[in-house]
């Protein structure tokens, strides 16, 4: 089978939507008790939104842009205002919350603009302009997932191995996922013979969520430490390293989750390529370079203690950066739903993108 959208069998491959928007609420997959409680929680208003995205009941960088979106929704719910402009003004402090919620996706602060934007221009029919731009976030978040899928299996050749890091499949998406979505796509055209997860500590994204994801799919994945990634590269069972990107640079420059640019050093070292699978609304076109992202440094605690129980001796301290950037240089591939750029540097991304313009 190749993987063009047509051959795709969208329906086998992609079954779990994290995020659900209920007329009068927002239904979130709580990730935080994944894989073993299968839970929702019910987001009545913006800030329980905006207290979701921070502690990570909804996470992956596509997922918390279309939950501030319906975060935006429900904020309007208790306004009145004549036209769109005033009732911006009424919801600017919620939205300003929700946008402070995680520093690091650019893909928050993106919807956010798109938001603020529609509004801006909208009429007495404000709060139908609002709804549908969400909607309109959500769906075009899977279409681009879905063509990210099939540009980025294009890439890879017939019976290869992958090693991908974190979570980026439905859970973190509208649904399909991205460096996941590929990964579908790769593995439903035959492209893709062997697929490895790294657990991602501290949270734990890739052994709690992508092995559960892939579980569901069939796909058959095995799990690796992190630590253990460039001793799997070196017997040679990797030839790309695919993940999602939090905020892609002007330059190409990539933030990650946490653990992505050594996996990036060791594919360098051994000849694994590396493909960055992101949707254009992860593209930071202001950003120059990635000195310029700021990198969420979140509580020590979660390096302290393994789900829950505490395995750290008392009066150890710790740091938990739960990002890092990966240079342009060490990227092979930024897969987009707009295009693929190859060996990514600042003319190529302006050649897709233009200058300045996103984010
Ligand atoms: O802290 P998280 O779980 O929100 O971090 C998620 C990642 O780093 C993902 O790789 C990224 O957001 C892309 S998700 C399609």
């Amino acid at each position: 089978m190749t993987f063009t959208d047509a051959a795709m069998d969208f329906d086998r491959y992609d079954r779990i939507r994290p995020i659900r928007w209920q007329g009068d609420h927002l239904a979130l997959l709580d990730q935080r008790k994944l894989p073993f409680v299968v839970e929702d929680v019910a987001c009545a208003d913006s800030d329980a939104v905006a207290r979701a995205i921070h502690d990570l009941v909804v996470r992956g960088a596509p997922a918390i842009g279309i939950s501030a979106a319906w975060g935006a929704v429900l904020a309007g719910k208790g306004v009145q205002a004549a036209n769109g402009a005033e009732a911006l003004e009424r919801l600017a402090p919620a939205l300003d919350r929700l946008q402070a919620a995680r520093p690091t996706a650019v893909n928050l602060m993106w919807a956010l603009a798109r938001i603020r934007r529609v509004m801006a221009a909208a009429g007495a029919d404000w709060r139908e302009v609002l709804e549908r731009e969400a909607r309109a976030i959500e769906t075009e978040d899977l279409a681009a997932n879905r063509r990210m899928g099939a540009l980025g299996a294009a890439l890879i050749a017939p019976g290869s191995g992958v090693l991908t890091h974190c979570n980026t499949g439905s859970l973190a998406t509208a649904g399909f996922g991205t460096a996941l979505g590929v990964i579908r796509a790769g593995v439903a055209g035959g492209r893709i013979a062997r697929v490895y997860a790294s657990e991602t500590r501290p949270w734990l994204q890739g052994a709690r969520l992508t092995a559960w994801e892939l579980l569901q799919d069939g796909i058959p994945a095995t799990l690796i430490a992190d630590g253990a990634a460039a001793h799997l590269m070196k017997g040679g069972a990797v030839q790309w390293v695919i993940v999602g990107a939090d905020r892609i640079c002007a330059n190409g420059d990539t933030a990650n989750k946490i653990g992505t640019y050594s996996h990036a050093i060791a594919a360098r070292h051994h000849g694994a390529k590396v493909m960055v699978v992101a949707p254009s609304s992860t593209v930071d076109m202001a950003t120059p370079a990635g000195e310029g992202i700021e990198i969420e440094m979140r509580d020590p605690a979660e390096l302290l203690s393994v789900a829950g129980t505490r395995t750290v001796a008392e009066g150890v301290q710790a740091w938990n950066p739960v990002f890092d950037v990966t240079p342009a240089g060490l990227i092979d591939a930024i897969v987009t739903e707009k295009g693929v750029v190859e060996r990514p540097d600042a003319a190529r991304m302006a050649a897709l993108f233009g200058p300045g313009s996103a984010a």
